[in-house]
């Protein structure tokens, strides 16, 4: 069996170990005589996963018990709109700073609920993002609710190397695509939230955190369902969870925590992310990022090449060489290398070879 180079931006690459320990368990996890996808959600074995997951994520990125861990349906989209809906009403502001297209998805749904401040935007004409805002560009709301942030934009490449300083104003990031990626302070963050597809297992479930002082906040009148205090209340358990998605993710925390915790991520996907920058800044222009170094991500690495049949052509050698999911975002076009926890670094070796080769073909 040959195991794909896998640089899709999500779903994406999930540890080969997991995978094949969720394989061996399939179809009798833990001598039950049935897989955990066929356990009752109320059952103690279900329980053992559910909590495990949950102490998992404390563990790793240092949450202590200021936060509550939820584990939601819905993806990150959902999350646009239970945000406002539980912390904004009409009479009360909330900052976003507008990233990209995840930015401005979490915009729409703010505007349904409050007033939105645009503490800074970075769009340029044509539509495009190529940069995270400085300091010292933010026009923020010392009275908003909070501030929302894309920690990692997917789609343009770019990537907050240091959170913004909003004071009292609690952050609220959007960790899709970076979480458990690198070590922060979440002591800033009121809410953290992350669809699982990159960094933490499969889709169809989404991580949320929310710092206990937050739940004082939510308002009252929700439908159940869209309330966090629900969630909060009752452990995730309210309904059905995506329970196979926890499962997943338990097990892709458990491979985290044995490869040196998100300390151990941070240095493998630092080095991961030079060497792939390293081959496009020495390709003498063949290959061109234009994103400021300091703003560059070090989980989606974009790149073009001089024109458009030379993209789809190194396009399709990636593709016969093994390598999935090279192409950008559908938005912009180009290539685009998700490169997440879960992508060794034989698989941007082996990109980088493959770059070089057809450079010195094509040059
Ligand atoms: C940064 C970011 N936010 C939100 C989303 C949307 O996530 P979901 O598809 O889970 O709703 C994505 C999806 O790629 C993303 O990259």
């Amino acid at each position: 069996m040959t195991r794909a180079h896998n640089f899709y931006a999500g779903p994406s690459a999930i540890p080969a170990e997991v995978l094949q320990e969720a394989a061996q368990e399939m179809l009798d996890y833990k001598g039950t005589g049935t897989s955990i996808m066929e356990t009752s959600h109320r059952s103690s074995d279900f329980d053992a996963v559910h909590n495990e997951a949950i102490n998992l994520v404390k563990e790793l990125m240092g949450l202590g018990d200021d936060f509550e861990v939820l584990m939601l349906q819905g993806g990150a989209s959902t999350q646009f709109a239970l945000i406002p809906m539980n912390f904004l009403s009409s009479d009360a502001s909330a900052d976003y700073i507008n990233t990209g297209t995840w930015s401005k998805k979490a915009i729409k749904e703010a505007k349904l609920f409050g007033k939105v401040n645009i503490a800074a935007n970075t769009e340029l004409e044509g539509g495009v993002f190529r940069a995270i805002p400085k300091q010292a560009d933010l026009k923020l709301d010392p009275k908003a609710v909070y501030c929302h942030i894309t920690s990692n934009n997917t789609i343009y490449g770019t990537q907050w190397s240091q959170f913004p300083n909003t004071g009292n104003v609690p952050l609220v990031g959007d960790m899709s695509s970076d979480i458990m990626s690198r070590v922060f302070d979440p002591k800033p963050f009121g809410l953290i939230y992350a669809g699982a597809q990159k960094n933490l297992g499969p889709s169809g479930l989404a991580l949320v955190i929310i710092r206990k002082d937050m739940v004082a906040k939510i308002k009252s009148g929700l439908p159940t369902m869209f309330n966090y205090k629900t969630h909060i209340d009752e452990n995730s358990l309210y309904n059905t969870p995506p329970s196979f998605g926890v499962y997943m993710m338990g097990k892709v925390l458990k491979w985290v925590k044995a490869n040196g915790g998100v300390a151990g991520m941070e240095k493998i996907n630092n080095q991961k992310a030079a060497t792939l920058y390293s081959a496009i800044d020495n390709s003498n222009g063949f290959y061109t990022n234009v994103i400021a170094k300091e703003d560059r991500s070090r989980m989606n690495i974009v790149f073009n090449l001089k024109t458009e049949e030379l993209e789809k052509e190194f396009l399709k050698l990636a593709k016969s060489n093994n390598m999935l999911g090279l192409a950008g975002h559908r938005s912009i076009g180009g290539v685009r290398a998700s490169i997440y926890n879960a992508v060794s670094q034989n698989s941007v070796n082996a990109l980088c070879d493959l770059m070089k080769d057809f450079a010195s073909k094509k040059s």
